[in-house]
This record gives structure tokens, sequence and C-alpha cells, in this order.
């Protein structure tokens, strides 16, 4: 489609119809987006869905570039299951977020089976990380290069790689992302990181890091695995943003999901669609917040039900692919425009210049 016809098609579009990447883009993100996995793909209704560049503007495979898939043995690479949601997003020209290069789950069992020192494992892991991030060169808009390095408390989360490498393994993954894909953005990625707290506190630390080793970090993924009616609150997560963006890092919301106590009621899911709009309300509030990403839209595709008992529905599309009351909160918080209008103020009539 010609850009002239899709800008005249967004100005003519009534809102009841506007979708998400659409919405966030006209208000000035670069994306709205989604996971999404291999074995979904057979799914049409889903598909058509998934690669409608109006609801969905960037893809991030929620399985494939884990390393259990990429690096199944030592030494040897397999990039297959990566590349089927890669080339989805590079077909419709979807913005790609790949995820993730260093994680302590999901590994293959051989690196944990292994025994290493300083020496070997720093060699390994530079392998890995360079590999995988220069077969992907030029198709990431962002690498999720470092998942989950964190405990609850803040420090560094025990695993192969910090407890034999201690926190070099941050700076290695990081410059060898840099050197294998110079245009991707440099991501950290973890949960509960979404209100000030300690565990922000050590993405914060991690950040700083990577900065004064004189590496490049460009971004803090929030995950945001939320429960309905306990997420942190639009400042808090405002001001959680601040703190990262301060540092002179982008934001995203990486995982969105927002689960309830089943089953769906009117009431929660009212309170979800509230939750929902607080956390994509938080990003457009914050420049630096880049966009968002649900961890995939879909309620039969959710990862939730198998992970958390009792809990579910915690996406913007029901089974029979009707939407969520919370597809219309993020709506309203895409469209929320009070933010732009000018309020009368005494402070208009300083005939000084205010500096602010
Ligand atoms: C590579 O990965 C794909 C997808 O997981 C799998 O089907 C295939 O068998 C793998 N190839 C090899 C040589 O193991
Ligand atoms: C790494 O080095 C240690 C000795 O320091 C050795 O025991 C181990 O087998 C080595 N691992 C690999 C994979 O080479
Ligand atoms: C809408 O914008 C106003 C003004 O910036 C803000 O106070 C409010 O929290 C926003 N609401 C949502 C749901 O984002
Ligand atoms: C789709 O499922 C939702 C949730 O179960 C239900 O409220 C709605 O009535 C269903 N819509 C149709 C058209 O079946």
């Amino acid at each position: 489609m010609h850009l002239s016809s899709t800008l005249a098609a967004a100005v003519a579009l009534p809102l009841a119809s506007a979708q998400l990447n659409q919405l966030a883009q006209k208000a000035g993100k670069l994306y709205f987006g989604t996971a999404t996995d291999t074995g979904e793909l057979t799914n049409a209704e889903y598909v058509s869905i998934l690669t409608n560049t109006k609801e969905f503007g960037q893809l991030t495979p929620a399985n494939g570039m884990k390393w259990q898939f990429i690096e199944p043995e030592n030494g040897v690479f397999n990039f297959t299951e990566g590349e089927i949601v890669s080339n989805l997003a590079a077909k419709d020209k979807q913005l790609l977020r790949c995820h993730n290069l260093v994680w302590h789950s999901q590994l293959a069992p051989w690196v944990t089976a292994t025994t290493w020192d300083k020496a070997n494992l720093t060699a390994m892991l530079r392998e890995h990380v360079y590999r995988e991030a220069s077969h992907w060169r030029g198709q990431c808009y962002a690498w999720d290069v470092v998942n989950e390095g964190l405990n609850e408390d803040g420090t560094y989360r025990s695993d192969v790689f910090y407890d034999t490498l201690g926190d070099e393994y941050f700076k290695i993954a990081f410059e060898e992302a840099a050197r294998a894909d110079p245009g991707a953005k440099l991501y950290y990625n973890d949960y509960n990181i979404e209100s000030p707290g300690p565990k922000s506190e050590g993405a914060k630390r991690i950040v700083r890091l990577i900065q004064d080793a004189g590496l490049r970090i460009d971004g803090v993924g929030l995950q945001s695995h939320f429960i309905v009616g306990e997420t942190p609150t639009i400042d808090q997560q405002i001001s959680n943003m601040r703190g990262f963006t301060d540092l002179g890092v982008d934001v995203a919301i990486t995982e969105l999901d927002i689960r309830l106590q089943l089953p769906a009621d009117a009431e929660n899911l009212a309170q979800q669609s509230v939750d929902y709009r607080t956390s994509v309300g938080a990003c457009m509030q914050v420049k630096r917040c880049v966009g968002v990403t649900v961890w995939d839209f879909y309620d039969p595709f959710s990862w939730v039900p198998g992970v958390f008992a009792g809990f579910g529905d915690a996406t913007l599309y029901f089974d029979n692919f009707t939407k969520h009351p919370a597809y219309n909160g993020v709506v309203e918080a895409l469209t929320n425009n009070t933010k732009c209008k000018p309020r009368p103020s005494k402070m208009l009539k300083r005939s000084k210049p205010l500096i602010v």
C-alpha cells in the first residue's frame, strides 16, 4: 500500500475500527506488537490478525530464538525455529524484537552439564552471542541480550554464567551483541522491574555496569506479566520508566499480559481493562518508552494457564476471537489526548521566558 493511502485511511477511519499499531504509531510510538510462536501459525484466523500490520507492527518469537533451539549441542547452531517468526515479520514488514541471547532458563542441557572455568566459558559465551546475533544482523529492531539476570532483591541471579564469570558475563554478552549487530538496539529484559524497588534498582545497576565499561546498552525491557487488580499504579510505572530513561536508555513494555482468576466475569474483565489501560497509558506518557508488546494476543495461546493454576484469560482476545473489554482499555490509552491540551496557567502570563 502507498504511504499516502495509508495516511488517508488512518485519517478517515472511525475510532471503533481503529487498530492498535495504527493508533500507537499515530500517537508517536514505534509499534504495538505481540509475541507469537511457531506452533500457532496453522490457525488461519489467528494468523490473519497477527499479520495485520494495522493491529501489530512488531513481532517477538516467544521461544524460537532461545538457546535450546539455537545451539542444542556445543558448537552446533540451528536457526530454523527462530527463522519462522523472523521470516514472517520480514514478509509483512513488521519490526522484530529478537529474544533472547543469554538466559538461565530454556538453556540447552549441555551448558549446565559441562564443567567450565572462566576462560572456556567466556570463549563459549562469546561464540554463542556473536553467532546468534550476527545470524540475524540487520533484521532485529532490538535484541534482549540478557534476560532475567536478577533476583527479587536486586542481587544477581545465581546461574552457570554468574557463578563462573560474575557480573563480567553481562559485559561479554553486550560487547559481542554490539559487535555482531551494530544496528540492533540492545536491551536488558526482566520481570518485576515495572515499579520502583530493589529489583528495578538492580536493573539500573546493570545499565550502569555496561555503560561504565564503555559498552553500548540501548534499552530496558519491562516484561509486565501482571495480575488483574494488582498492577502498579500509572504514577509508579511512569516514575519507574523515567528512572531508566534518566540513565540515557529507552524503555519498552516487552511481554505484557494481565491474568485473571478464572472464571472471567464482568467485574474482573472490567478491572483488566483498567489495568491494561494503566500500563499502556504509562508508556504513552514517557517519550522514550518506544512501544508495547503483548505476550501473545489470543487466550488459547497464552502461557498463563499452563504456568499459573487457576488463572487465565490474560490476553486481548477470547478463544472465539471476540475482543476482551481490555482491548478498548488499550485503545483508550493510545488515544488519550488530554496530555496535549495546554492548560491555562498563570505561568503563561509571565513576561520573562521560563526556563524549564
Ligand atoms: C533444526 O531445528 C528445526 C526446528 O526446531 C528442526 O526441525 C530440525 O530437525 C533441526 N535440524 C537439525 C539438523 O537438528
Ligand atoms: C574448561 O576448563 C576446565 C579446567 O579449567 C576443564 O576442567 C573443563 O573440562 C573445560 N571445559 C571445556 C568445555 O573445555
Ligand atoms: C491521560 O492523560 C492524562 C494527562 O496526561 C493523565 O493524567 C491520565 O493518567 C491519562 N490516562 C491514561 C489512562 O493514560
Ligand atoms: C465469545 O466468548 C466470550 C467469552 O467467553 C463471550 O462473552 C462472548 O459472548 C462470545 N461471543 C460469541 C459471539 O460467541
